[in-house]
């Protein structure tokens, strides 16, 4: 029987821990299995509720198991005529991170620089994340950018259930601009970015943000 420390995040987010490695149910890998072998349980509620865009993460390399976690929900998302076109750049490399940091900036020009300054204070457009997932699809399909935003949400909130934070780098779009920063990023020729997303551990607490209302229109 494996039992697993659980550290100060896991009470933070309020998770309920319990193994199932052992489980009959579990034989096909059906159950959300944590990279420690457990099970993380988070109501879906609490989980949509909890997620908020996280900017500041430490340094922490994200497990490759929980990575592919993340992946798996992504591509549970719904797609326009069951096309699901999304192949995924996993970067992890700083290096490359900053580099594709300085291309967008560029990209931006004068503003790069102003945002650099008041809204990133120095860091990366991706917060200096360990971890960045880019969504790519074919350049032609018309839904691709529904299909990309839905499966980055499912990647999100899958993301919350396990203790990692995320956000949408819309900034690195402009990557897009140019076929050599394209190039940069390794996305496949005849390809472009849909969704570029941020992951990491939180340094500290988890952003709480303000409780919303849905302003409802009309409902007869
Ligand atoms: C299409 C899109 C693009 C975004 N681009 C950025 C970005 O470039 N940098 C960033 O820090 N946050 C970005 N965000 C995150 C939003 O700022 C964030 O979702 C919003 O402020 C609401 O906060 P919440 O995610 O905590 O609920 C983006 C979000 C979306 C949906």
């Amino acid at each position: 029987m494996f039992f697993r420390t659980l550290t100060r995040l896991d009470f933070l987010h309020a998770c309920l821990v319990v193994d199932v490695s052992e489980r009959e149910d579990n034989k096909q890998n059906v159950l959300p299995v944590g990279h420690v072998g457990v099970e993380l349980v988070m109501d879906v509620f609490e989980c949509i509720a909890a997620r908020r865009s996280v900017r500041d993460y430490d340094a922490r390399r994200i497990p490759r198991d929980v990575v592919e976690k993340i992946l798996d929900a992504a591509v549970c998302a719904p797609s326009a005529m069951h096309v699901l076109p999304w192949k995924f750049i996993i970067m992890e490399d700083q290096e490359k991170l900053k580099d594709l940091d300085a291309r967008v900036k560029k990209a931006y020009g004068l503003l790069g620089k102003a945002i650099s300054v008041a809204f990133l204070k120095g860091k990366t457009v991706f917060h200096n994340a360990p971890l960045v997932i880019l969504i790519v699809c074919e350049k032609s399909g018309q839904w691709f950018r529904e299909d990309s935003a839905l499966a980055a949400e499912n990647a999100f909130l899958a993301a919350r259930a396990l203790g990692v934070g995320s956000c949408f780098i819309g900034m690195a779009h402009r990557l897009n601009d140019k076929e050599e920063d394209l190039q940069a990023a390794g996305v496949p020729k005849g390809h472009k970015i849909f969704a570029a997303l941020a992951f990491g551990y939180p340094r500290s607490e988890w952003p709480k943000g303000e409780k919303r209302s849905p302003k409802i229109v009309s409902w007869t």
